[in-house]
C-alpha cells in the first residue's frame, strides 16, 4: 500500500524552490479569485439545490470517516463541516462527531456547544448514547452534529482509566439506532487517545495536506500510528483519501507540494483542490459553511466537487461498516 511508504520529505521541495530555473504554471488552471457572475450563479444553484435535483450517490453502508492530522490548522474541521454540508445538501444523512475540544466543528456549523450541553464527551467517559447528545443542524436538512464542549479537554487523561479506552467511540457509533450514509470525525491536532478513538471508530482515514512548505513533515508519524491502529485495534482502517488544502497559486511551492503528495499517495490524492479563499475562513464567524455563506465561490465549488468525488467513489469501490 502506498501510504505505508515513508513520505518524501521536503527537502526535495526546497531544492525545487532554491532551482532559479524552476517556472511556475504561466497560465494557471485554477483561480482564486470568484468567478464571472453568471458562473456563480449557476454554481450556487447547483449547491445549494434547493430542488434536490443534484444529487451525490449514496453507499450502500455507513461511511466513517476520521479527518486526521496531527499538524494544526491544516484545513481539518473547515474540510469536515464543508464535505458534511455539501453531501447533506445532495441527499445523504450525514453526523459529524467534533472529536475536538476547541470546538470548531460546532461553532461552523452553529451547534450549542457551551459548558452544561451534553458533548461526546458525556458519550465518551458516561456512555451517554451519541443519539442523546447528537443536534440537528439548523438550516441542513439530514445533517446533526455531536458537539464537543470544553470538557472534552480532559478526556484525553480522563479516558487512560475507562475500560476499553481505545474504542468508546467505535461502540457509541455502533449504538447509534439512526442510518448515516457518513460519519465524519474531527479530529484534535494530535495523536492521543482521542484521535485513537477516531482511527479505532472508522474504516476511512481522509488527510487534509496543506500545500505550505513543511506540509508533509510530521506525516510519517501520523502513518505510523495508522498502522499500529490497523495492526492492533481495526484491521479495517485505510487512508482512502488525501484533499490537498489552501492552495495558493501565487506561490510556486503549492505546484511542487502538490506533485509531491501526488507522487507519494497517488490516486488516494482527490482532483479537487481546495484553493485558499478568503469566503472559506470568513464563513464560520457567521455560524456556516462556505457552501450556505457563498454557494457562488472558489471555495464552495471546490469542496462541492471533492464531496461529489468521494461520494462517486464510494460507490466504485464500496467501503463501510459491515463491509
Ligand atoms: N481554503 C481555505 N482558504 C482560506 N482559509 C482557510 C481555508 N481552509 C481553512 N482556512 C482557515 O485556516 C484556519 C485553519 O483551518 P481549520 O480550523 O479548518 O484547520 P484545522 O486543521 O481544523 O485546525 P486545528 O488543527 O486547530 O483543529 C481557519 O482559520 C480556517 O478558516
Ligand atoms: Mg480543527
Amino acid at each position: 500500500m502506498v501510504a505505508d511508504a515513508p513520505v518524501a520529505s521536503t527537502e526535495s521541495l526546497a531544492a525545487v524552490a532554491a532551482d532559479p530555473t524552476y517556472v511556475s504554471r504561466e497560465t494557471p488552471t485554477r483561480e482564486e479569485d470568484d468567478p464571472p457572475l453568471a458562473m456563480e450563479a449557476m454554481r450556487a444553484v447547483q449547491i445549494l439545490n434547493p430542488s434536490g435535483e443534484v444529487t451525490m450517490p449514496r453507499p450502500d453502508r455507513t461511511r466513517v470517516m476520521c479527518v486526521a492530522n496531527q499538524k494544526g490548522g491544516v484545513g481539518k474541521t473547515t474540510t469536515t463541516v464543508n464535505l458534511a454540508v455539501a453531501l447533506a445538501l445532495h441527499g445523504n444523512r450525514v453526523l459529524v462527531v467534533d472529536l475536538d475540544p476547541q470546538g470548531n466543528a460546532s461553532t461552523g456549523l452553529n451547534v450549542p456547544h457551551h459548558t452544561g450541553i451534553p458533548d461526546v464527551y458525556d458519550c465518551l467517559i458516561n456512555s451517554v448514547p451519541l443519539v442523546e447528545v447528537a443536534q440537528a443542524v439548523e438550516g441542513i436538512p439530514n445533517l446533526w452534529c455531536v458537539p464537543a464542549t470544553i470538557d472534552l479537554a480532559g478526556a484525553e487523561i480522563e479516558l487512560v482509566s475507562v475500560v476499553a479506552r481505545e474504542s468508546r467511540l467505535d461502540r457509541a457509533i455502533a449504538a447509534y439506532p439512526g442510518e448515516f450514509d457518513y460519519v465524519f470525525i474531527d479530529c484534535p491536532p494530535s495523536l492521543g487517545l482521542l484521535t485513537v478513538n477516531a482511527l479505532v471508530a472508522a474504516q476511512e482515514v481522509l488527510i487534509p495536506i496543506q500545500c505550505e512548505y513543511y506540509a508533509l513533515e510530521g506525516l510519517n508519524q501520523l502513518i505510523n500510528n495508522i498502522n499500529l491502529v490497523r495492526q492492533h485495534l481495526n484491521p479495517k482502517l485505510d487512508v482512502s483519501t488525501i484533499l490537498l488544502t489552501m492552495y495558493d497559486r501565487r506561490t510556486r511551492l503549492a505546484d511542487a507540494v502538490e506533485q509531491d503528495v501526488r507522487n507519494h499517495f497517488g490516486d488516494k490524492v482527490l482532483q479537487a483542490v481546495i484553493p485558499r479563499n478568503v469566503r472559506v475562513s470568513e464563513a464560520p464567524s457567521y455560524g456556516q459553511s462556505v457552501m450556505t455563506y457563498d454557494p457562488g465561490s472558489r471555495g464552495a465549488t471546490s469542496y462541492f466537487e471533492a464531496a461529489q468525488e468521494i461520494a462517486e467513489r464510494g460507490v466504485k469501490e464500496p467501503v463501510g461498516r459491515n463491509a
